[in-house]
């Protein structure tokens, strides 16, 4: 039989899922900012934030929501030939397909694309834009300009340097929606929408407001991290339900295991 704790461990493994996507007042809010900007006449939406911040989950959410309604398209992971991503571009576009020893002319895009004006808006969400080179992001960004096709990406700020600031991204990029960690409260509502979803209410009972003052000082309120110190939490829960159970108590989350957790991630010095 598969211990409770083996398979509570595995609602913590990263997955960019709309199923599993929960309601929390930092997400709603991004959510509706983005959203609205879809209705304005812009041509670039550019979510920024760290690793682990929600891009996106947001991204495919998105997708999910408006698919039925409008034309859009998802690139959940980046196509970093030039070649191959203007072949996608026109292939979603034209809903042709097209010989792997053709090769879409950018020129011919761009005006293909200036033809469809007024007629035709495109959507397309562009995952983990940080990786397209500075001359892909160019010609995004000139597509862009016909204001028949709309990209909203998703872009990780990283520690040292700052993406949006350095590039000459400001321009054209007309709406910025920045993601950033969340507070205790909704960390707390994350872990207890995803616990109950998944029908782990009692351990949800759990885990008191000391607790998520605990593991939002572990995780700084980062779902990545967030996911993985729980995975790390519960995977010592099954340690100890196979091997002693009677260490692990069903009432409250225990501070010692959390505390190996922690020292497990390198979070804290033994
Ligand atoms: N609103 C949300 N609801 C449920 N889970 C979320 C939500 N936002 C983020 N997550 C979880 O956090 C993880 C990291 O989020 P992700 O969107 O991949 O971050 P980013 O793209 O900014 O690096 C996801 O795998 C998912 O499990
Ligand atoms: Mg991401």
């Amino acid at each position: 039989m598969k211990s409770k704790f083996e398979e509570l461990k595995t609602i913590f493994i990263d997955s960019v899922d709309k199923n599993n996507y929960v309601e929390l007042e930092s997400a709603t809010y991004n959510y509706n900012i983005l959203e609205t900007s879809l209705l304005k006449p812009l041509k670039m939406i550019l979510l920024y934030g760290k690793p682990g911040t929600g891009k996106s989950m947001l991204l495919n959410k998105l997708y999910h929501n408006l698919k039925e309604h409008r034309e859009i398209h998802y690139f959940d992971a980046p196509i970093l030939s030039e070649k191959a991503f203007l072949k996608e571009i026109y292939e979603a576009m034209s809903g042709q397909s097209i010989p792997d020893n053709m090769r879409v002319n950018f020129d011919g895009l761009l005006k293909y694309c200036q033809s469809l004006r007024d007629k035709r808006e495109v959507v397309f969400l562009l995952d983990e834009c940080q990786l397209y080179s500075e001359a892909l992001m160019e010609k995004i960004r000139l597509l862009s300009d016909t204001r028949v096709v709309k990209f909203v990406i998703t872009l990780h700020k990283t520690e040292d340097e700052d993406i949006i600031a350095k590039e000459h991204f400001k321009t054209r990029i007309w709406e910025v929606i920045v993601m950033k960690n969340v507070t205790e409260e909704d960390l707390q509502l994350y872990l207890q929408k995803k616990l109950i979803k998944k029908g782990f209410i009692e351990v949800s009972n759990m885990i008191s407001k000391k607790d998520i003052k605990y593991i939002h000082y572990m995780t700084n309120g980062n779902f990545r991290e967030t996911n993985k110190y729980l995975y790390t939490v519960f995977d010592i829960y099954e340690y100890y339900e196979k091997n002693n159970p009677k260490k692990i108590s069903t009432k409250k989350l225990s501070k010692k295991i959390l505390e190996m957790a922690a020292i497990r991630l390198g979070y804290i010095d033994a």
